[in-house]
């Protein structure tokens, strides 16, 4: 069993990306479960009904969000009815949408969860005794488990692959925006990459113009920060799971940019 996981796609350069290299990735890797991050993808804020169609026709079976998720507020109308879209289930009880779903493919079924850090982002409840409550419940369901760790700081990462080792298939980080080198699988079993990088522009820092963020850092002005445009890039990650035990067997990541062209 295989998934590929693509990174936060920022702004209509990242999904213009997305649209370009997804149905080639699908034919190159051959996944059994495609997972997208798209709490950036309107504008680099939020996500519209009209995108998440459009990231479901190319292929994505769960579109997982972040702290961004409600800064388009479209969402609100149609997340109550949309499970395939994620927002972290460490929101507080009773906000709208879902922390978790499940994806079929033939015989197999894998859920896939959306967490949020708390370092350095909002407050929000624990997302460690959230995924363990949540985890009594789904491992009576299926052993195939992908979380995706919306956070900023590395330590709380890698505390999370830590954390649940063994109990899930895999903890890929997302937030960070770069693709980190740090691929692995824990000792019992997880598949852990610290954050799996994005989908944007590649002459950017973080997806957004470099004039403005360089302004903002040197002159500590209120600056508006927008997404950069020109060259693009894509990050991703393929896990290959085990059939039976859901214990992840291999974990590698890609990039394409300009330093490493697609290959078919
Ligand atoms: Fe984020």
């Amino acid at each position: 069993m295989r998934v590929l996981f693509i990174g936060d796609i920022v702004g209509s350069g990242g999904r213009e990306t997305l649209q370009t290299y997804l149905p080639r990735l699908k034919r190159k890797y051959q996944p059994t479960f495609t997972i997208v991050n798209g709490e950036n993808a309107a504008g680099g804020r939020g996500i519209t009904e009209k995108i998440a169609k459009s990231f479901f026709e190319l292929g994505a079976g769960v579109i997982t969000m972040g702290n961004h998720t409600w800064d388009n507020k479209e969402i609100f109308e149609f997340i109550d009815h949309e499970n395939k879209i994620i927002r972290p289930a460490n929101y507080p009880p009773g906000t709208p949408g879902l922390g978790y779903t499940f994806i079929r493919s033939n015989q197999h079924e894998l859920a896939v969860i959306n967490l949020m850090g708390r370092t350095f982002l909002p407050a929000t409840d624990c997302p460690f005794r959230t995924v363990d409550q949540l985890l009594d419940k789904i491992r009576k369901r299926t052993p195939y488990i992908f979380v995706d760790f919306h956070a900023e700081a590395t330590s709380e990462k890698q505390a999370m692959g830590w954390f649940l080792d063994g109990r899930v298939s895999a903890v890929v980080g997302t937030h960070t925006h770069v693709q980190t080198g740090d691929a692995r699988i824990l000792p019992k079993g997880t598949a852990y990459l610290t954050d799996v990088g994005m989908v944007g522009p590649y002459d950017s820092i973080l997806g957004m113009e470099t004039e403005a963020v360089l302004k903002k850092f040197i002159t500590q002005l209120p600056v508006r920060f927008e997404v950069a445009s020109g060259r693009m890039q894509l990050n991703g990650v393929i896990i290959d799971i085990n059939p039976t035990s859901g214990v992840a067997e291999r974990i590698k990541t890609f990039r394409i940019d300009d330093e490493h062209p697609f290959l078919e």
